[in-house]
């Protein structure tokens, strides 16, 4: 018998990713997979296309080539050389299941903490209020902010409203978060806290994809960091390849200027 070990099947599969906005090619043919359990990084210049890779893995912008699975399941794919989409069905219910946390936090001013949480449960999932509270509750605990439950956004600091809204995108019970530069906002006192959490959400063993110019966090929590640049993934490694031997000229550059 063979006791060859099993490829894990990716959760999310992305092979040959295009975007383009009107003749601007952003993105130009990424290829990237992420297994179950991992915490994935990108890193790279401004303007390279972080962002945008990332809006297309949710579909918060639509790719114009290439293909995306997520959990099994083809969200857009090339037929010979025609570009499709899945039913909007599919890409909806696949969404769900990735929430983005963003640098701006997006939470609701007009309502409080707790219902900022349930919305997406309840509006979108379709979830009965009572048990989706009681979870919610137990979220508000484990980001340390129970104490927060009927405040207002406005009454929290950047760091509180950020972990706020990695509790709103906990309650979706999401396969993979997608984190949009989740401190570069923050006061930098506020900063360690936002970490934490998501530290917290990797030892859980969560699939995380992260934006971040906080380079040490990637170093030291990074199954694999991806360095984008000018819309293409130049080299994707363990911390230790990317911060101590990159291979890319372009990524090589990059590590000297950002030590600097
Ligand atoms: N909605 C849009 N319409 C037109 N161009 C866009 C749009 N969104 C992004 N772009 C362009 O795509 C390129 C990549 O932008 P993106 O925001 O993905 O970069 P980034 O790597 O996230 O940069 P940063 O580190 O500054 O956040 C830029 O040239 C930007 O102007
Ligand atoms: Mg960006």
């Amino acid at each position: 018998m063979h006791n060859t070990p099993s490829t894990p099947v990716p959760l999310l599969h992305i092979r040959a990713l295009h975007k383009s906005f009107g003749s601007n090619q952003v993105l130009r043919g990424i290829d990237l997979s992420i297994a179950p359990g991992e915490v994935n990084f990108l890193i790279g210049p401004s303007g390279g296309g972080k962002s945008t890779l990332l809006r297309c893995i949710n579909f918060l912008e639509t790719p114009t080539g290439g293909e995306i699975q997520f959990d099994g399941t083809r969200l857009c794919h090339e037929d010979g050389s025609r570009f499709q989409l899945a039913p909007e069905r599919t890409i909806r219910a696949a969404r769900e299941h990735m929430p983005m946390v963003f640098q701006q936090f997006n939470l609701f001013s007009h309502r409080t903490v707790i219902q900022n949480i349930v919305e997406g449960p309840v509006v979108v999932q379709r979830r009965a209020l009572e048990p989706v509270m009681a979870e919610a509750r137990v979220l508000l605990d484990r980001v340390g902010l129970l104490d927060k439950a009927d405040a207002y956004p406005a009454e929290l600091s950047g760091g509180q409203k950020q972990r706020i809204a990695i509790a709103r995108a906990l309650a979706m019970k999401p396969r993979l978060l997608l984190f949009d530069e989740p401190t570069s906002a923050l006061d930098p006192e506020l900063v360690a806290g936002v970490l934490d959490t998501i530290r917290m959400l990797a030892e859980e063993g969560r699939t995380m994809l992260i934006v971040t110019h906080e380079m040490k966090f990637a170093a030291r929590l990074a199954s694999t960091i991806h360095f984008v640049a000018g819309g293409v993934l130049e080299e994707s490694g363990p911390p230790a390849q990317i911060f101590e031997a990159p291979k890319s000229p372009r990524l090589q550059g990059f590590i000297r200027s950002i030590m600097e």
